[in-house]
């Protein structure tokens, strides 16, 4: 099974990288620049290709690793190479996308499947060894779906399958866990800053209480991870805070309150009942 890749940004490299650490065999790159066709060859010890066809004829699975806008157009440009066979998988990288982006090939008899994975690719070197223990979610028709899986029975990474109709919620929950945690801690960070706490005071006093809260949802889930005055059910303090917050903060105001109504939720009649619920919401509202 040869490997290509369209695209040599971060996914396209790393992956490639990757693949080869585990013994699977690449064609090569084909970039929109030869830069970057070249600074991925080079980490694989790959060919690049210059053109479309060379890179079809040369590869039996075809990796599109571009951004997520370029995608349609690439499978367009596939298309009119008319060089793809019903040897062909065609495999795209995006979360939110699904296979519906390869409509233009449904009849084409190739293996079609989008495999996403759920890590964060920054360096290439440094997200090749992270792919190790990445899980993959994937969708796609048989024969895409039989390649992948033999490709990441290869690697020996996990993966789940997924309806393709639930990929853009998919993608967004994936949003909220990476992107938005990011967010939500840099909003307290923010908030500890305005009280004169130096930002590196910040880091090296609240990164172990914001390590050792996600090892508590890794061991006993989120509802039992949770500890704070919301699960205490402490109105008193509650209040406090939101006055706090209407004097010396009101921008976190609505933060702080969104996050509330949601926690409240996710606890409700499992760690608090109904009565205080009422109260908490009636506060937070
Ligand atoms: N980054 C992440 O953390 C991550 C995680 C999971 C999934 N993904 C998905 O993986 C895919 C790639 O993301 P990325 O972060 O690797 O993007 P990226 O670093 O921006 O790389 C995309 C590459 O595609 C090349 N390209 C653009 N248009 C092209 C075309 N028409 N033909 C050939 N090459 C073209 C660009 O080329 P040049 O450099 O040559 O200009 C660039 O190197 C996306 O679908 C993304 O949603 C990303």
């Amino acid at each position: 099974m040869k490997i290509g890749f369209i695209g040599a940004g971060k996914v396209g490299t790393a992956m490639g990288i990757f693949f080869k650490q585990n013994s699977l065999t690449l064609s090569g790159y084909l970039s929109r620049s030869e830069t970057s066709s070249q600074g991925a060859a080079d980490a694989t010890d790959a060919t690049i290709f210059s053109d479309l066809p060379s890179l079809v004829t040369a590869s039996e699975v075809i990796f599109i690793t571009t951004g997520d806008d370029q995608i349609s157009a690439v499978i367009n440009q596939l298309v009119q190479t008319s060089c793809l066979t019903e040897q062909h998988t065609l495999v795209h990288t995006s979360g939110a996308l699904s296979t519906d982006l390869f409509d233009p090939l449904l009849t084409s008899g190739c293996g079609l499947c989008s495999l996403h994975p759920i890590m964060s690719f920054s360096d290439p070197f440094t997200a090749a060894q992270n792919l190790k223990q990445t899980v993959f979610t994937l969708e796609g028709n048989e024969k895409g779906l039989a390649e992948v899986q033999r490709i990441l029975q290869i690697t020996g990474n996990p993966y789940s399958v997924i309806d393709k109709g639930d990929k853009v919620l998919y993608h967004a929950a994936a949003c909220i866990l990476s992107n938005y945690l990011v967010t939500l801690i840099d909003s307290g960070f923010e908030l500890l800053k305005s009280t004169g706490i130096a930002t590196d005071e910040i880091v090296r006093a609240f990164m172990p209480l914001i390590s050792a809260t996600l090892s508590n949802i890794e061991r006993s889930g989120t509802v039992n991870a949770l500890t704070g005055p919301l699960v205490r059910g402490d109105e008193n303090t509650i209040s406090k805070h939101i006055e706090a917050l209407k004097t010396q903060a009101p921008e976190f105001l609505a933060l702080y309150q969104t996050m509330g109504l949601a926690t409240i939720e996710m606890i409700k009649d499992k760690r608090i009942d109904a009565e205080t619920y009422d109260h908490l919401k009636n506060q937070l509202k």
